[in-house]
């Protein structure tokens, strides 16, 4: 499979097309981002740990069942992924509180909720992902009723193999983004990434071992990212 024109820049990676019209490779970047862009820097290495951590996640993902778009890593910055047009919602699944939850609703993070949140937000730049629910989704035509139910559905059935994937290498999931994206024939499946970039991890003594340490200027991201990929090198 070959790289061929850019087709499209993101914050934290660049997709190309290929000479496959079913297939796109994702290259990830150095680059770190808060605050929807106004907090930005380049973080050397960050672009090989996202793309190994989520190499190794949805490779264990496919493996346990769940469709996704991974096809294989090429490089330490590049994967393969099958083509798909992004569903422009940012699906949170909440185990604990955290983030925008307890900041949203004055509540303490760390408390564990008795069944996990799923909440949505519109995936929108200019509008800074707004929080939505179920009536604006469907009046945006972002998906049907049908859509909607799967997508909660996919969302917790990956957040019990996530939360099993972590526990196994002692890191709790707090919370995670995933987005979804729909194939040629309607079908739905598991795209974009799975990292410390778009998750909360926390180790037994309740420190970060997620992005969490980049937007609160806890330190530096690279060890402690390296330290999940590790992790999960020796487990998976
Ligand atoms: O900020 P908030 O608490 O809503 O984030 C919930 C989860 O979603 C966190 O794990 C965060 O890393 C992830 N997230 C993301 N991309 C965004 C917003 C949140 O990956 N644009």
């Amino acid at each position: 499979t070959e790289k061929r024109t850019l087709l499209y820049e993101g914050k934290a990676k660049n997709l190309y097309n290929t000479d496959d019209a079913t297939i796109v490779l994702a290259e990830y970047k150095d680059q770190a981002t808060a605050l929807n862009g106004k907090k930005k820097d380049q973080i050397a290495g960050k672009g090989e740990l996202n793309n190994q951590i989520t190499s190794l996640i949805f490779r264990e993902l496919n493996r346990r069942g769940v469709a996704t778009h991974f096809i294989e890593q090429i490089s330490k910055t590049e994967q393969l992924n099958t083509k798909v047009a992004i569903i422009p919602l940012e699906v949170v699944v909440r185990n604990v509180t955290a983030g925008s939850f307890s900041k949203r609703f004055g509540i303490a993070e760390g408390i564990a909720f008795p069944k996990p949140i799923v909440e949505f937000y519109y995936k929108n730049d200019d509008l800074d992902d707004p929080f939505i629910n179920d009536e604006h989704v469907k009046f945006l035509d972002i998906a049907t009723d049908d859509e909607i139910a799967f997508l909660k559905k996919s969302a917790l059935e990956i957040d019990t193999i996530l939360t099993d994937i972590f526990a196994k290498i002692d890191l709790t999931l707090i919370d995670f983004k995933l987005e979804f994206g729909r194939l040629p024939d309607g079908s739905i499946i598991l795209a974009d990434e799975v990292s410390p970039d778009t998750s909360r991890l926390w180790d037994a003594d309740n420190n970060h071992v997620d992005k969490d340490v980049y937007r609160r200027d806890l330190g530096d991201i690279i060890p402690v990212y390296q330290k999940v990929l590790t992790g999960l090198q020796a487990e998976f």
